[in-house]
């Protein structure tokens, strides 16, 4: 059995929502909306309460395996404590950047580890559960 990573988790569920554990705060149109330890963030692009999962992906058929298709974290400037929050900001009709230490952890068990990137949450990235830019051509819309 694998070790699950410690600190601040997001599970990629095959279909779903992205799972969020840990010390988590959210931020929208530059104020923060969310502290939480526990929260499922929409990535299929089509909940009427972004960010946030309300289970219309199970209506649409979101359809992803919950792998890792591409993209990373990447390093920030500076090391990052053990216990420090990782900061989720929502850009406008964008990506969730990830701002703070973050695991990842796809379906299948891989993991990807680092304090800056970018998740889809429009659900038609390439690279999901990363950003590949699509949102921009997609009319994708949110706050
Ligand atoms: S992932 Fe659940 S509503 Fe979009």
């Amino acid at each position: 059995m694998t070790d699950r990573p410690s600190g601040n988790v997001a599970d990629v569920p095959p279909g779903g929502p992205l799972c969020l554990a840990g010390r988590i705060r959210i931020e929208a149109g530059g104020e923060q909306i969310d502290d939480t330890d526990d929260v499922a963030l929409c990535r299929c692009g089509h909940s009427a309460n972004k960010p946030y999962c309300d289970g219309t992906h199970n209506e649409v058929g979101f359809d992803d395996p919950g792998v890792i298709q591409g993209g990373r974290l990447v390093p920030g400037a500076d090391e990052p404590a053990e216990d420090d929050p990782v900061v989720i900001v929502c850009a406008t009709d964008g990506p969730l950047l990830v701002r703070g230490p973050l695991t990842v952890v796809a379906a299948d068990g891989t993991t990807v580890s680092g304090t800056k990137g970018a998740l889809c949450r429009c659900g038609i990235s390439t690279t999901k559960p990363f950003c590949d830019g699509s949102h921009r051509d997609s009319g994708f819309s949110a706050r």
